[in-house]
């Protein structure tokens, strides 16, 4: 088996905005099934267009996660940060998950952060990413329904204080 390669995290241009509508899905599609039921999971796999996501790059702070290998550079990851004070987005694509790679759009989201005064971070979680927020040192704050499409979605209120 070979070593994963390095990733690098940057500010994503419109050019990502195809990548990250391609993680967004594969990383619901397979990894929310076992948290969420069917018709769920397809509803939130939707709620991302083509257009929305140029949105998440023009109107948001979002940062792309980059692997390069043979077959060149491509996106494997994506977090948005929303003003004021929001931690919005966080999708991994399932064949680089747990290596790491969502610690490290978590720590530029924060920095970020930080940089533009929030003092504390706010993000509503699903419960796929529950365990991964909390080892970034969210807290919980109250369990929360999130409705999409007429589906409801159980999901965590979480804070990050910033120092
Ligand atoms: C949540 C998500 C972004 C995590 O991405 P990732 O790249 O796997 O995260 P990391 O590898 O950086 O792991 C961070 C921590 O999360 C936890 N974690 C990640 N996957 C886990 C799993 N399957 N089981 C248990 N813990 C897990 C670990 O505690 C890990 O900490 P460690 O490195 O100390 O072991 C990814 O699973 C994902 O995209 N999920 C589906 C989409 C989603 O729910 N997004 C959030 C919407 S609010």
């Amino acid at each position: 088996m070979t070593a994963a390669q390095p990733i690098a995290i940057r500010p994503a241009t419109v050019a990502d905005a195809p990548a990250l509508l391609a993680v967004f899905i594969r990383s619901i599609t397979e990894l929310a099934p076992p948290f969420y039921a069917p018709p769920q999971v397809t509803a939130w796999a939707s709620a991302l267009t083509a257009e929305r996501a140029l949105a998440l790059i023009t109107d948001h702070t979002t940062y792309v996660a980059v692997r390069t290998d043979v077959a060149g550079a491509h996106v494997v990851g994506f977090a948005t940060f929303a003003e004021p004070d929001v931690f919005d987005m966080l999708y991994v694509d399932p064949d680089a998950v747990q290596q790491g790679v969502g610690r490290a759009l978590a720590a530029v989201v924060e920095q970020h952060a930080r940089t533009v005064g929030v003092r504390q971070l706010q993000a509503t979680v699903s419960d796929c990413a529950r365990l991964a927020f909390e080892s970034f040192g969210f807290r919980h704050e109250r369990p929360h329904t999130r409705i999409l499409d007429g589906h409801e979605f159980s999901v965590t209120v979480m804070t990050l204080h910033l120092r």
